[in-house]
């Protein structure tokens, strides 16, 4: 399987993860409930599908993680709090510098994110009006300072968490990321 059939089956993956509604048995804010959506998302498509990774990882010239700290660095994360937007970012940010998977963090993540919003504030991110180039640019900064990836999000929530159109056209732009 190339690298194209492997996205876009997990992008079906991921449609259907909503589309069943597995989605609302997912822990919300949990490392668990990471795993479990990276599982749904990759397995048969990725060998360490829903498996905390045992290498060290960059990307540019950021360093996540060490992976000898990982299992701690998680579960310190999964015990900050969820209440506000700002404390949500806050997560998301240590989360992304945990890196928990060899790869489709940004996938999973994004997901874990929405699902956090949507029960504090009734709110999910509104992907496909989110541009590729601000969003990277964003996250790169974000383990430094997290106002620039906080505003972009910001003014891209919505209110229409239930509507499967914002849903599944925000998962394609998700998926466009990786591209
Ligand atoms: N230099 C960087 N520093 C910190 N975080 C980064 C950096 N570059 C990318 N990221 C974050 O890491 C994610 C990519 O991680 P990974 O490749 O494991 O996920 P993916 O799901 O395969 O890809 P993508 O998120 O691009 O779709 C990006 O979505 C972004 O959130
Ligand atoms: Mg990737």
């Amino acid at each position: 399987m190339n690298i194209a059939e492997l996205n876009a089956k997990s992008l079906e993956n991921a449609k259907r993860l909503y589309a069943s509604g597995e989605i609302e048995k997912i822990e919300i804010g949990t490392t668990s409930g990471l795993l479990a959506i990276h599982q749904y998302l990759f397995k048969e498509l990725y060998p360490f599908a829903g498996e905390i990774r045992n290498q060290n990882i960059a990307k540019g010239n950021f360093r996540f993680a060490n992976c000898l700290y990982l299992k701690e660095a998680l579960a310190a994360i999964e015990k900050m709090p969820q209440g506000t937007f700002e404390e949500i970012i806050e997560k998301y940010v240590e989360m992304n510098v945990a890196h928990p998977f060899m790869e489709g963090n940004g996938r999973s993540m994004r997901i874990w994110l929405d699902q956090m919003l949507k029960k504090s504030l009734g709110k999910v991110v509104n992907w496909q009006n989110v541009p590729k180039e601000k969003y990277f640019s964003a996250m790169e900064r974000s383990p430094v300072n997290d106002l620039e990836i906080r505003t972009l999000l910001e003014a891209n929530l919505t209110k229409d968490a239930e509507n499967r159109e914002v849903i599944f056209k925000g998962l394609e732009q998700s998926y466009f990321y990786e591209e």
